[in-house]
């Protein structure tokens, strides 16, 4: 979607298929809703009177002028009281413009956004988001359908921010929120895409094209010979009974000077688990074919930090493999040795994605990373403790986790985090091996976290268990979350204020 700002005076004036405009409670307008009701002779005022929109946040309600040379429509969208918006005002005003341009076929509209700035949400923020919301509703799955259906026709948003604000900073604002938006898009494209296309293999040729488009992104991918020759006995384990070779993607992003420690994110990236000898029941299956979206947050991520341009180094990680049952697969009581030294005693194969994730943690050591955040669709248990609001996040640095807190706000992309105390250690204490890979069934997301945490001593580090958030399951589909929480803790990082 194309989105840009401009300067208008009068709302009732300017062609478009669409202008939204807000209203308030008690019958309250707007400027802009103003002067398209003098424009379309009391049209909205009518409405309001009839009570077909209240001016809660939220309400929307789409009128048509019958003006095919001026303003086409227009979308009436609830502000709730003036003087108390605040960032939920904002979140279901932005949602409801998109949701009320969802139903209309217009092939482009207005927003007159001048009158929904307030303190809480300053109007780079509201841009920032709008665009972020707006591109990621252009989003359309089509790449297996035979014939593509309908997705949202507007293709040109045009946003009037009033003179109070310049509109080169609005543009800024609106571009980081596109391109964020972009990346969103992107990890749910990679989520969506069936298992025997998005294989490891399909993974690392995606890493490839992105480093040939950008000169500041190098690839490398890792193969099961030089994985082996690491040691990874760990991850290994888990590509043992597919016939798709394993591959550990590393993208190394240089924005700044080499100098700098890298942030490192590390994903999870099971392009289908089974469970492996450990099988998964039958029902619902299908969806771990969405058990590599942390991988695809991470693309989706790196998509956006190069779309942006930050002045940061980023060193991304993908343990890509497949988890299935064959002669060759891992048995349940089978011991191996991680790249790390400690071993591990497999006791469930379903439990694989941590198996990939450690050996990978111990190979982001070689970066000297400023930190370590890694995200895993890792867990059921963290469903059940969460649901599908916010991620299970677990950190070893209380800074990193207020950091990723703070852009989970501001993205409304929200982690919660969960305790890794010593007292859940000894639930993977195993009488055979160091380690053992489940816990038993009390705490099943804080003990895969307490096994990760094994592996990450050696720097700043963040788990993320976006087991209940990287999908939805009716309508079935990858959310792209949490591209816009990383997406804004770079930003962070790196000094980028949305004003
Ligand atoms: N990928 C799954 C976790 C998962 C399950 C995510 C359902 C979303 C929905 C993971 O590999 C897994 O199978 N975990 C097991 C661990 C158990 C064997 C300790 C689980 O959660 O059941
Ligand atoms: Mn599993
Ligand atoms: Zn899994």
């Amino acid at each position: 979607m194309d989105i840009s700002a401009r300067t208008l005076k009068d709302a009732g004036a300017a062609r478009t298929a669409c202008a939204i405009a807000p209203v308030y409670p008690r019958k309250q307008l707007s400027g802009a809703a103003k002067q398209l009701d003098k424009r379309y002779r009391g049209i909205v005022s009518a409405a309001i009177a009839a009570g077909d929109i209240g001016g809660n946040a939220g309400d929307t309600l789409l009128l048509h002028t019958g003006d095919s040379k001026g303003v086409q429509r227009i979308l009436l969208v609830g502000a709730g009281t003036r003087s108390k918006l605040d960032t939920a005002a904002i979140r279901k005003v932005i949602a409801a413009v998109v949701k009320g341009l969802r139903s209309c076929k217009a092939k482009d509209a207005i927003l007159h956004a001048e009158e929904l700035a307030c303190d809480a949400v300053p109007m780079g923020a509201l841009l920032e988001q709008l665009a972020r919301t707006a591109e990621a509703a252009s989003y359309q799955y089509t790449e297996t359908l035979s014939k593509p259906r309908p997705g949202l026709a507007t293709a040109r948003l045009l946003v009037n921010c009033g003179e109070a604000t310049k509109t080169a900073a609005a543009n800024r604002a609106l571009k980081l929120g596109k391109q964020i938006g972009e990346g969103i898009n992107v990890a749910r494209e990679l989520g969506n895409l069936p298992g025997n296309i998005c294989t490891p293999s399909y993974l690392a040729n995606e890493a490839r094209k992105l480093a040939k488009a950008n000169s500041k992104l190098t690839t490398r991918i890792l193969e099961e010979k030089q994985m082996r020759e690491l040691g990874m006995g760990s991850f290994l384990s888990v590509s043992a009974g597919s016939e798709q070779p394993a591959k550990l993607i590393v993208m190394q992003y240089k924005g700044a000077a080499a100098s700098k420690k890298p942030y490192v994110l590390v994903g999870k990236g099971i392009t289908f688990d089974s469970g492996g000898i450990s099988l998964k029941p039958g029902a619902k299956m299908d969806e771990m074919k969405f058990d590599m979206c942390g991988a695809a947050s991470v693309f989706g991520t790196m998509n956006a930090v190069l779309a942006m341009n930050l002045p940061i180094n980023v060193v991304a990680l993908v343990a890509a493999s497949e988890n299935l049952p064959s002669g060759k697969a891992t048995k349940p009581g089978d011991v191996v040795t991680s790249m790390s030294g400690q071993t591990i005693e497999i006791l469930n194969t379903d439990a694989e994605g941590r198996l990939v994730l450690c050996d990978t943690l111990t190979y982001a050591e070689r970066f000297k990373p400023q930190a370590v955040i890694d995200i895993a669709t890792l867990t059921g248990a963290c469903v059940v403790a969460l649901g599908s609001h916010a991620h299970g996040m677990y950190a070893n640095d209380d800074k990193l986790a207020e950091q990723l807190t703070a852009a989970g706000d501001s993205s409304h992309d929200r982690p919660w985090r969960m305790p890794l105390w010593d007292d859940y250690q000894k639930q993977i204490d195993s009488p055979f091996a160091d380690i053992q890979n489940i816990g038993g069934p009390g705490g099943g997301s804080i003990t895969a976290a307490c096994f990760l945490a094994r592996f990450t001593k050696k720097y700043k580090w963040a788990h993320l268990d976006i087991a209940g958030t990287a999908w939805d399951s009716a309508p079935k589909g990858a959310t792209g979350r949490p591209v816009g929480m990383l997406s804004h803790y770079l930003l962070d990082r790196a000094g980028v204020k949305l004003g």
